[in-house]
């Protein structure tokens, strides 16, 4: 059997309010509705967790994750979240080692492998970003296949998220040529590719690499796209 592709929605830290952010949930929800793929995960900023982790009682089949958690379990580290205190909201997904943290907050392939090791540990499925091989060799070379195995892998170049100035979408070769590389690492996680996805270049980049899905910054916080985005691969 097929197995069912992967939409993940990383909302970043735009602005908006818990109302905002139910309201795109629910639309999201409502428009899978009857759609058994893609699987889609939601990931909002820390704020916003308790209030869709309410909505997801609603909607069972929309999963909810986090940017980014700690190491550790618990203990004197200001401003950090667990992912056990991610795992009480209902969150099955976490980000990991997103380029945006790895450049302004200064994380470290090493951090981040810690984060992936303890994710694991709360039972959640780590996201884990690499811009190219080498960043993933260092973030996850080594680990048994029983922990890579329950790891989602994406290839974001950071040249191509959106924001980023002359962001341009890798092109399928490109694609195809990293996630051949990241299989020597992790050989059966599922792969995403993330970067300037839209509802116009999902199909050919998700179908033509033959991925499993993609993970999705900007184009994520439009519903309506995001739910063409997801039928584009269903
Ligand atoms: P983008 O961001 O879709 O806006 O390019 C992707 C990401 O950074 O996760």
């Amino acid at each position: 059997m097929q197995e069912s592709k992967l939409l993940v929605a990383n909302w970043k830290m735009n602005p908006l309010s818990v109302k905002d952010a139910e309201e795109i949930f629910e639309h999201v929800a409502n428009g899978m509705e009857g759609l058994a793929s893609p699987r889609i995960v939601i990931c909002p900023p820390f704020p916003f967790l308790a209030s869709l982790s309410r909505a997801k009682e609603r909607h069972p089949l929309i999963d909810l994750g986090a940017q980014d958690s700690f190491w550790e379990d618990q203990g004197p580290y200001t401003g950090e979240v667990s992912p056990a205190m991610l795992a009480s909201l209902n969150c099955s997904h976490v980000i990991l080692g997103h380029s945006e943290r790895r450049r302004h907050l200064g994380e470290t392939s090493a951090m981040v492998r810690k984060k992936i090791i303890s994710a694991l540990k709360a039972r959640l499925t780590p996201v884990v970003c690499a811009e190219n091989p080498s960043q993933l060799e260092e973030t996850m070379g080594g680990m048994s296949k029983e922990e890579t195995d329950r790891c989602i892998v994406v290839f974001e170049p950071s040249w191509a998220i959106s924001t980023n100035e002359g962001a341009r979408e890798a092109s399928v070769e490109e694609i195809k040529r990293a996630a051949e590389s990241f299989r020597k690492i992790v050989a059966n996680a599922p792969m995403l590719y993330g970067g300037s996805i839209a509802a116009e270049n999902i199909a050919e980049i998700v179908m033509g690499a033959g991925l499993r899905g993609a993970l999705v910054g900007k184009a994520s916080l439009n519903a309506e796209e995001f739910v063409s985005m997801a039928r584009a691969i269903a």
